[in-house]
């Protein structure tokens, strides 16, 4: 029941048939069941692009939009010249095409280990006009990856398995606990990516990870153990939690 804002007014003086008013009604009764209104209505907007959104892949948060702002930064001045990114774990893609439509001169290699997710990744690369400069990969982590980039970005799994269930019924029921589950310390995938980065990063490359509120120090201790030689940091949010950690290696 695909329905724009303009057509919704033009039309407002028109007699709702009884198949609409049903129709309605059910998607009604499909929000008092919990479901997140974006699986709903099919569409979430992110950095101000709007996605087509399913129950294969979890609904982008506006927290990683903060991710994204990184990546245009360093990719605008770090990577100037040729910027080669890996998006790891796109999910719907909103990061990977998020990045390509503000950094003309990239390309994005955007890999998930869920085929039914890059489906409506790519799906969502044709609706921006990006699929020419996204390159979509299955693959677990950077195994797949096929040469070094400049830059590795990931919202990767970062919940701790004990704590899953306390995450409220629309996310519990309704997000993929592919999407979610970090396993017993929630960083099982984050030190997987971080353990393979020095061989699928270029000399002077980065990494942006969005991390949980309270894993800055731990994912900084594994990025100066697997990355000796790099410099790191944690930004806050806007709610003054620790979300993305940065780590730059040496030219
Ligand atoms: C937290 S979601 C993030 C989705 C999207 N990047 C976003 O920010 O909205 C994590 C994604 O990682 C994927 N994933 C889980 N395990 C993975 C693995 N071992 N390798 C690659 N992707 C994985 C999931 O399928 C999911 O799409």
């Amino acid at each position: 029941m695909a329905l724009d804002r303009v057509a919704l007014y033009v039309g407002l003086e028109e007699k709702i048939t009884s198949e609409q008013v049903c129709a309605f009604f059910a998607l009604v009764k499909r929000r008092i069941g919990h479901e997140p209104t974006a699986y709903i209505t099919e569409h979430k907007e992110f950095f101000g692009l709007d996605f087509h959104v399913a129950s294969p892949v979890l609904i982008p948060r506006p927290e990683t939009e903060m991710l994204v702002e990184q990546g245009i930064e360093m990719g605008t001045n770090l990577f100037a010249d040729s910027c080669l990114i890996a998006d790891v774990g796109t999910g719907c893609g909103a990061i990977a095409i998020a990045l390509a439509m503000n950094l003309q001169h990239a390309r994005i290699y955007a890999t998930d280990i869920s085929s039914a997710a890059l489906e409506i990744a790519r799906n969502n690369c044709h609706r921006h006009g990006v699929a020419d400069r996204v390159i979509l990969l299955q693959s677990d982590l950077l195994d797949s990856l096929p040469e070094p980039v400049h830059l590795i970005i990931a919202n990767l799994p970062y919940v701790n398995e004990s704590e899953l269930a306390e995450l409220g019924t629309e996310i519990s029921i309704f997000e993929p606990v592919l999407a979610l589950n970090g396993g017993v310390d929630g960083l099982v995938f984050i030190e997987g990516l971080v353990s393979q980065a020095e061989r699928n990063l270029l000399p002077g490359g980065a990494i942006l990870l969005e991390i949980g509120y309270d894993q800055g120090q731990a994912v900084c201790e594994l990025a100066r153990m697997h990355l000796p030689k790099s410099e790191v940091s944690v930004t806050k949010d806007l709610g003054g939690l620790d979300r993305v950690v940065s780590i730059r290696t040496s030219p």
